[in-house]
């Protein structure tokens, strides 16, 4: 993937309306719903949360002891999170990249990742990558939302051809492009990880694949 277009898209005017742009849709309804029994669920004292974007969970971290780990590649959508989390002193907010930041300083010093709205960002190949690196933090929960092909095999061969015509749109209009990935390996990669899916929560289902949150829990500790 182009990490520059990523880059871009979350700058500006992109990140300050960011979420006025996207509140009313019924994919982050959904989503805060998935994500409210979710941490109900987990019950974390800290988080670590990336990439934490303009810091939409913040009303549901409200009364978590900390610390909160809130990385985001973009200093403008970190802007816009600082604007809600103030001097609050449990936020450690910091710019840096999922694939190189030294995630092995908070190892064992955080309950809770979470990581929503990313994968789909990147390839396969970079997801695993993310999965792999979010793993090593040792925190007992993780949540994690991602677009799959799922469904019987004639739907996913639907929904794989509609990704293709859309990724080829996007390359010519020079717009990020999604990256769907297959169900089944995403799960046997959190399983290589250590993780056992404890509940899921569909949030959207559309002709080029389903989004779900899934809370995941370590398999052995
Ligand atoms: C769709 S937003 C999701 C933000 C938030 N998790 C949410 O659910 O609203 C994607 C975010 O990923 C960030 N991002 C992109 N590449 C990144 C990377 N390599 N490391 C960390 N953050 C990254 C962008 O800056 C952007 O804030």
């Amino acid at each position: 993937m182009a990490f520059e277009v990523l880059q871009r898209r979350y700058t500006g005017d992109s990140a300050s309306g960011y979420e006025d742009s996207r509140r009313d849709s019924r994919r982050w309804k959904a989503e805060n719903d998935a994500f409210s029994k979710m941490i109900r669920e987990v019950a974390p004292n800290s988080v670590l949360d990336c990439p934490f974007g303009t810091g939409r969970w913040v009303d549901w971290y409200k009364e978590l002891p900390g610390p909160i780990v809130a990385i985001d590649l973009s200093s403008d959508m970190l802007e816009q999170a600082r604007r809600k989390t103030g001097g609050d002193a449990r936020y450690r907010l910091v710019v840096g990249d999922i694939f190189t930041y030294d995630f092995a300083q908070h190892r064992d010093e955080i309950d809770l990742v979470v990581c929503v709205r990313f994968l789909n960002w990147v390839r396969w190949r970079d997801a695993k990558r993310a999965i792999e690196r979010l793993s090593g933090i040792n925190s007992t929960h993780l949540i994690v939302g991602a677009t799959v092909f799922d469904g019987t095999l004639w739907t996913r061969m639907r929904q794989r051809a509609n990704v293709w015509y859309r990724s080829i749109k996007a390359k010519l209009s020079g717009r990020a492009m999604n990256h769907v990935h297959d169900r089944s390996a995403l799960i046997r990669a959190f399983e290589e990880h250590g993780w056992q899916v404890i509940s899921q929560q569909r949030t959207f289902e559309r002709s080029f694949g389903v989004n779900d949150l899934y809370c995941l829990q370590r398999a052995r500790r």
